[in-house]
Protein backbone atom coordinates (compact mmCIF):
# COMPACT_ATOMS: atom_id res chain seq x y z
CA UNK A 1 0.00 0.00 0.00
CA UNK A 2 0.72 3.27 -0.66
CA UNK A 3 0.25 6.14 1.60
CA UNK A 4 2.80 8.78 0.83
CA UNK A 5 3.33 12.64 1.69
CA UNK A 6 5.08 14.72 -0.72
CA UNK A 7 6.47 17.55 1.26
CA UNK A 8 8.20 20.47 -0.40
CA UNK A 9 8.41 24.08 -0.61
CA UNK A 10 5.81 26.11 -2.56
CA UNK A 11 6.26 26.02 -6.41
CA UNK A 12 8.80 22.89 -5.89
CA UNK A 13 6.52 20.28 -8.17
CA UNK A 14 4.66 18.78 -5.78
CA UNK A 15 1.63 18.82 -7.87
CA UNK A 16 2.56 18.38 -11.04
CA UNK A 17 4.47 15.58 -9.45
CA UNK A 18 1.67 13.86 -7.84
CA UNK A 19 -0.42 14.00 -10.08
CA UNK A 20 1.31 11.66 -12.35
CA UNK A 21 2.12 9.49 -9.18
CA UNK A 22 -1.69 9.21 -8.40
CA UNK A 23 -2.31 8.39 -12.50
CA UNK A 24 0.66 5.37 -12.33
CA UNK A 25 -0.17 4.15 -8.86
CA UNK A 26 -4.01 4.65 -9.16
CA UNK A 27 -4.81 5.70 -5.92
CA UNK A 28 -6.01 9.33 -5.41
CA UNK A 29 -4.14 12.58 -5.25
CA UNK A 30 -5.37 14.52 -2.29
CA UNK A 31 -4.20 18.37 -2.48
CA UNK A 32 -5.61 20.43 0.34
CA UNK A 33 -4.51 23.67 -1.77
CA UNK A 34 -6.77 22.50 -4.53
CA UNK A 35 -9.61 21.36 -2.18
CA UNK A 36 -9.51 25.24 -0.24
CA UNK A 37 -9.67 26.66 -4.30
CA UNK A 38 -12.66 24.13 -4.71
CA UNK A 39 -14.51 25.51 -1.29
CA UNK A 40 -13.13 29.20 -2.21
CA UNK A 41 -14.95 29.15 -6.19
CA UNK A 42 -17.98 27.05 -4.34
CA UNK A 43 -18.01 30.24 -1.81
CA UNK A 44 -18.58 27.38 1.12
CA UNK A 45 -18.53 29.02 4.58
CA UNK A 46 -15.66 27.27 4.68
CA UNK A 47 -13.76 28.48 1.78
CA UNK A 48 -14.72 31.91 2.21
CA UNK A 49 -12.97 31.97 6.03
CA UNK A 50 -9.76 30.74 4.15
CA UNK A 51 -10.30 32.92 0.84
CA UNK A 52 -8.03 36.02 2.06
CA UNK A 53 -5.54 33.56 4.41
CA UNK A 54 -4.68 32.45 0.58
CA UNK A 55 -4.10 35.48 -1.57
CA UNK A 56 -1.83 37.02 1.13
CA UNK A 57 -0.10 33.42 1.43
CA UNK A 58 -0.80 32.72 4.92
CA UNK A 59 -1.25 28.88 6.00
CA UNK A 60 -5.08 28.66 6.57
CA UNK A 61 -6.18 28.22 9.92
CA UNK A 62 -5.53 24.29 11.49
CA UNK A 63 -9.43 23.79 12.04
CA UNK A 64 -10.69 24.84 8.41
CA UNK A 65 -7.93 22.25 6.46
CA UNK A 66 -8.69 19.31 9.07
CA UNK A 67 -11.77 19.33 8.03
CA UNK A 68 -11.89 19.88 4.78
CA UNK A 69 -9.07 16.58 4.80
CA UNK A 70 -10.61 14.48 6.92
CA UNK A 71 -13.76 14.54 5.15
CA UNK A 72 -11.84 13.82 1.86
CA UNK A 73 -9.41 10.81 3.75
CA UNK A 74 -12.78 9.40 4.83
CA UNK A 75 -14.16 8.77 1.05
CA UNK A 76 -14.03 5.33 0.00
CA UNK A 77 -11.25 5.54 -2.85
CA UNK A 78 -8.73 6.36 0.01
CA UNK A 79 -9.02 2.84 1.36
CA UNK A 80 -6.12 1.45 -1.23
CA UNK A 81 -3.89 4.33 -0.59
CA UNK A 82 -3.24 8.19 -0.60
CA UNK A 83 -0.88 11.08 -2.02
CA UNK A 84 -0.83 14.12 0.26
CA UNK A 85 -0.04 17.02 -1.59
CA UNK A 86 0.28 20.40 0.44
CA UNK A 87 -0.69 18.84 3.83
CA UNK A 88 0.79 18.43 6.61
CA UNK A 89 2.29 22.00 7.03
CA UNK A 90 2.88 22.43 10.44
CA UNK A 91 3.90 20.08 13.70
CA UNK A 92 0.35 20.47 14.71
CA UNK A 93 -1.18 19.32 11.54
CA UNK A 94 0.92 16.31 11.24
CA UNK A 95 0.12 15.24 14.89
CA UNK A 96 -3.49 15.98 14.18
CA UNK A 97 -2.43 13.68 11.03
CA UNK A 98 -1.17 10.46 13.25
CA UNK A 99 -4.69 9.66 14.63
CA UNK A 100 -6.63 10.03 11.32
CA UNK A 101 -4.64 7.80 9.01
CA UNK A 102 -1.31 5.78 8.72
CA UNK A 103 1.77 6.94 6.61
CA UNK A 104 4.34 5.00 4.89
CA UNK A 105 6.53 7.59 3.02
CA UNK A 106 7.47 10.95 3.02
CA UNK A 107 9.15 12.68 -0.14
CA UNK A 108 10.73 15.67 0.50
CA UNK A 109 11.34 17.24 -2.59
CA UNK A 110 13.92 20.20 -2.55
CA UNK A 111 15.09 23.27 -5.15
CA UNK A 112 17.54 26.46 -4.52
CA UNK A 113 15.01 29.49 -3.92
CA UNK A 114 15.47 31.22 -7.36
CA UNK A 115 14.17 28.59 -9.11
CA UNK A 116 11.26 28.39 -6.67
CA UNK A 117 10.52 32.38 -7.35
CA UNK A 118 11.04 31.06 -11.19
CA UNK A 119 8.78 28.33 -11.69
CA UNK A 120 5.83 30.48 -9.10
CA UNK A 121 5.84 33.93 -11.21
CA UNK A 122 5.35 32.15 -14.50
CA UNK A 123 2.63 29.85 -13.41
CA UNK A 124 -0.86 29.82 -15.51
CA UNK A 125 -3.79 27.89 -14.53
CA UNK A 126 -7.40 27.41 -16.12
CA UNK A 127 -9.67 28.49 -14.15
CA UNK A 128 -12.07 25.97 -15.65
CA UNK A 129 -10.56 22.82 -15.73
CA UNK A 130 -7.07 23.68 -13.41
CA UNK A 131 -4.66 22.48 -15.83
CA UNK A 132 -1.74 23.99 -14.90
CA UNK A 133 0.92 25.46 -17.28
CA UNK A 134 4.32 27.61 -17.38
CA UNK A 135 5.14 30.44 -19.37
CA UNK A 136 8.58 29.23 -20.17
CA UNK A 137 8.66 25.32 -19.29
CA UNK A 138 5.87 24.19 -20.18
CA UNK A 139 3.56 26.79 -22.66
CA UNK A 140 0.04 26.45 -23.49
CA UNK A 141 -0.39 25.65 -27.54
CA UNK A 142 -2.28 29.27 -27.94
CA UNK A 143 -0.77 31.86 -25.67
CA UNK A 144 -3.13 32.56 -23.07
CA UNK A 145 -5.50 30.10 -23.69
CA UNK A 146 -6.08 25.93 -22.10
CA UNK A 147 -5.12 23.36 -25.08
CA UNK A 148 -7.80 21.71 -23.17
CA UNK A 149 -10.46 23.49 -23.07
CA UNK A 150 -9.80 27.05 -24.86
CA UNK A 151 -10.43 29.23 -21.39
CA UNK A 152 -8.24 32.36 -20.57
CA UNK A 153 -5.71 31.34 -18.44
CA UNK A 154 -4.81 33.44 -15.31
CA UNK A 155 -2.32 33.69 -12.83
CA UNK A 156 -3.05 32.46 -9.09
CA UNK A 157 -3.68 35.26 -6.51
CA UNK A 158 -0.99 33.86 -4.56
CA UNK A 159 1.88 33.83 -7.04
CA UNK A 160 2.24 37.50 -7.23
CA UNK A 161 5.87 38.67 -5.87
CA UNK A 162 4.09 39.80 -2.51
CA UNK A 163 2.20 36.25 -1.52
CA UNK A 164 5.41 34.38 -3.09
CA UNK A 165 7.61 36.21 -0.09
CA UNK A 166 5.45 35.57 2.39
CA UNK A 167 4.63 31.54 1.33
CA UNK A 168 8.65 31.37 1.27
CA UNK A 169 9.10 32.95 4.65
CA UNK A 170 5.73 30.95 5.80
CA UNK A 171 7.51 27.66 4.65
CA UNK A 172 10.75 28.28 6.48
CA UNK A 173 9.36 29.24 9.89
CA UNK A 174 6.33 26.33 9.99
CA UNK A 175 6.68 23.92 7.48
CA UNK A 176 10.99 22.48 7.54
CA UNK A 177 10.11 21.73 11.09
CA UNK A 178 8.13 18.80 9.97
CA UNK A 179 11.34 17.09 8.43
CA UNK A 180 12.99 16.16 11.95
CA UNK A 181 9.79 15.62 12.81
CA UNK A 182 9.68 12.41 10.02
CA UNK A 183 13.32 12.19 10.12
CA UNK A 184 13.01 11.18 13.73
CA UNK A 185 10.36 8.23 12.60
CA UNK A 186 12.49 7.44 9.59
CA UNK A 187 9.66 8.31 6.86
CA UNK A 188 11.46 11.00 5.08
CA UNK A 189 13.14 9.80 1.64
CA UNK A 190 14.83 13.25 -0.52
CA UNK A 191 13.91 14.08 -3.98
CA UNK A 192 16.59 16.55 -5.70
CA UNK A 193 13.81 18.06 -7.40
CA UNK A 194 16.05 20.25 -10.16
CA UNK A 195 15.70 19.40 -14.03
CA UNK A 196 12.98 18.70 -16.32
CA UNK A 197 10.01 17.07 -14.61
CA UNK A 198 10.71 13.60 -16.29
CA UNK A 199 13.79 13.30 -14.40
CA UNK A 200 12.32 14.37 -11.23
CA UNK A 201 9.77 12.07 -11.97
CA UNK A 202 12.43 9.25 -12.26
CA UNK A 203 14.15 10.01 -9.12
CA UNK A 204 10.76 10.31 -7.62
CA UNK A 205 9.36 7.14 -8.83
CA UNK A 206 12.66 5.17 -7.29
CA UNK A 207 11.84 6.93 -3.61
CA UNK A 208 8.53 5.28 -3.68
CA UNK A 209 9.55 2.11 -4.02
CA UNK A 210 7.26 -1.41 -4.99
CA UNK A 211 5.03 -0.06 -2.05
P1 LIG B 1 -0.84 24.90 -2.31
O1 LIG B 1 -1.73 24.89 -3.47
O2 LIG B 1 -0.54 23.62 -1.60
O3 LIG B 1 0.50 25.63 -2.77
P2 LIG B 1 2.03 25.33 -2.48
O4 LIG B 1 2.41 24.30 -1.50
O5 LIG B 1 2.54 26.69 -2.20
O6 LIG B 1 2.49 24.67 -3.76
P3 LIG B 1 2.21 25.11 -5.19
O7 LIG B 1 0.88 24.61 -5.68
O8 LIG B 1 2.44 26.60 -5.35
O9 LIG B 1 3.43 24.45 -5.97
P4 LIG B 1 3.73 22.94 -6.33
O10 LIG B 1 4.89 22.48 -5.50
O11 LIG B 1 2.51 22.09 -6.36
O12 LIG B 1 4.28 23.20 -7.81
P5 LIG B 1 3.60 22.90 -9.25
O13 LIG B 1 3.66 21.45 -9.53
O14 LIG B 1 2.29 23.62 -9.41
O15 LIG B 1 -1.35 25.91 -1.20
C1 LIG B 1 -1.84 27.17 -1.53
C2 LIG B 1 -2.34 27.85 -0.26
O16 LIG B 1 -3.43 27.10 0.30
C3 LIG B 1 -1.33 27.97 0.89
O17 LIG B 1 -0.48 29.11 0.75
C4 LIG B 1 -2.26 28.09 2.09
O18 LIG B 1 -2.84 29.36 2.17
C5 LIG B 1 -3.37 27.10 1.73
N1 LIG B 1 -3.07 25.73 2.21
C6 LIG B 1 -2.89 24.62 1.46
N2 LIG B 1 -2.65 23.55 2.24
C7 LIG B 1 -2.68 24.01 3.51
C8 LIG B 1 -2.48 23.39 4.77
N3 LIG B 1 -2.19 22.08 4.88
N4 LIG B 1 -2.57 24.15 5.88
C9 LIG B 1 -2.86 25.47 5.81
N5 LIG B 1 -3.04 26.13 4.64
C10 LIG B 1 -2.95 25.39 3.51
O19 LIG B 1 4.71 23.63 -10.18
C11 LIG B 1 4.88 25.04 -10.15
C12 LIG B 1 5.16 25.54 -11.59
O20 LIG B 1 6.42 25.00 -12.02
C13 LIG B 1 4.13 25.09 -12.64
O21 LIG B 1 3.96 26.13 -13.57
C14 LIG B 1 4.76 23.85 -13.31
O22 LIG B 1 4.35 23.71 -14.66
C15 LIG B 1 6.25 24.20 -13.20
N6 LIG B 1 7.09 23.01 -13.01
C16 LIG B 1 6.84 21.95 -12.20
N7 LIG B 1 7.86 21.07 -12.23
C17 LIG B 1 8.78 21.59 -13.09
C18 LIG B 1 10.06 21.16 -13.55
N8 LIG B 1 10.59 19.98 -13.11
N9 LIG B 1 10.73 21.94 -14.41
C19 LIG B 1 10.22 23.11 -14.83
N10 LIG B 1 9.01 23.58 -14.46
C20 LIG B 1 8.30 22.83 -13.58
Amino acid sequence: MHRIVLLGPPGVGKGTQASRLARELAIPHLSTGDLLRAAVAARTPLGREAEAHMAAGRLVPDPIVLKILEERLAAPDCRGGYILDGFPRNVPQAIALESIAPLDAVLSLDLPEATLIGRLSGRRVCPTCQAVYHLATLPPKVPGRCDKDGAELVQRPDDRPEAIATRLQVYHEQTTPLLDHYRQRGLVRPVDARGAPEEVYRRLRAGVGSG
